[in-house]
């Protein structure tokens, strides 16, 4: 798939590119790209943004300036998902997670200061985006998560078997996966239970599912 991020800092993404599962996909299952506000703008000087019409404080990324971006990187052939990037978007969440990575191409538009100019998310989105109900400085690292929760379900990403049931997959019911363990065995008198180092893998499995089941029916009690 390609994921299309616009930002007005690309070179931030410079670590995430490096990193497991990204690293892994891309220029294989994955194609992203980066693009700056500024290369496009049809303003002087590189602006991006402007005053709040009303007054206030704060600078608001120009409609023009993003309806540039995307006609120089589209032309009419726009991707089906273009998603603002907005503390005021649709939660994220797993199953928005899977939703996403079926997508075969998807726009990820990110702001800073004040955020978009309205008419950026009403007519030239198809959705908003929060990764969670607080307020960062800027939309790129809501779409750095994006991206790697997205990269993650690739094929190919993870080791074999390693995304399957994780936390809220759908092998979990949604739910929680059970916890682990590795060595030492005791450490300042915390013990790993005794059944993981048992070898009995019907009993293992046994443990594993209960603990899952305990721990999302505590995250369901909780939401
Ligand atoms: C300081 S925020 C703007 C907040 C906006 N004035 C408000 O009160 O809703 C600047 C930009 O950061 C990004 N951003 C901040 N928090 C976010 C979140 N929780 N989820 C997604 N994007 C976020 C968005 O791109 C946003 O336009």
């Amino acid at each position: 798939m390609r994921l299309d991020v616009f930002t007005q800092v690309p070179h931030a993404f410079g670590w995430l590119t490096e990193q497991k599962p990204v690293a892994t996909v891309l220029g294989g299952g994955l194609e992203l790209r980066l693009f700056n506000y500024r290369d496009t703008t049809p303003l002087r000087a590189g602006q991006v943004d402007d005053d709040p019409y009303g007054g206030g404080p704060g600078m608001v990324l120009r409609v023009d300036v993003v309806a540039a971006a995307l006609d120089a990187t589209y032309g009419a052939e726009l991707p089906n998902r273009v998603v603002a990037l907005s503390p005021q978007g649709r939660q994220l969440d797993q199953r928005l997670v899977e939703e996403l990575a079926a997508e075969p191409a998807i726009a990820l538009l990110s702001s800073r200061f004040e955020g978009f100019d309205e008419r950026i998310v009403e007519h030239l989105c198809t959705d908003a985006v929060s990764i969670g109900p607080y307020v960062l400085s800027g939309g790129e690292l809501p779409a750095m998560v994006l991206v790697d929760a997205i990269a993650r379900r690739l094929p190919g990403a993870l080791a074999e078997g390693s995304g399957e049931s994780e936390s809220f997959s759908a092998e979990l019911d949604g739910g929680l996966e059970y916890p682990h363990f590795t060595r030492p065995p005791e450490f300042r008198g915390w013990e790993v239970p005794d059944v993981l180092l048992s070898g009995d893998h019907a009993r293992i499995d046994a443990w594993r599912q209960d603990e899952s089941r305990r721990r999302s029916s505590r995250l369901r009690s909780v939401s």
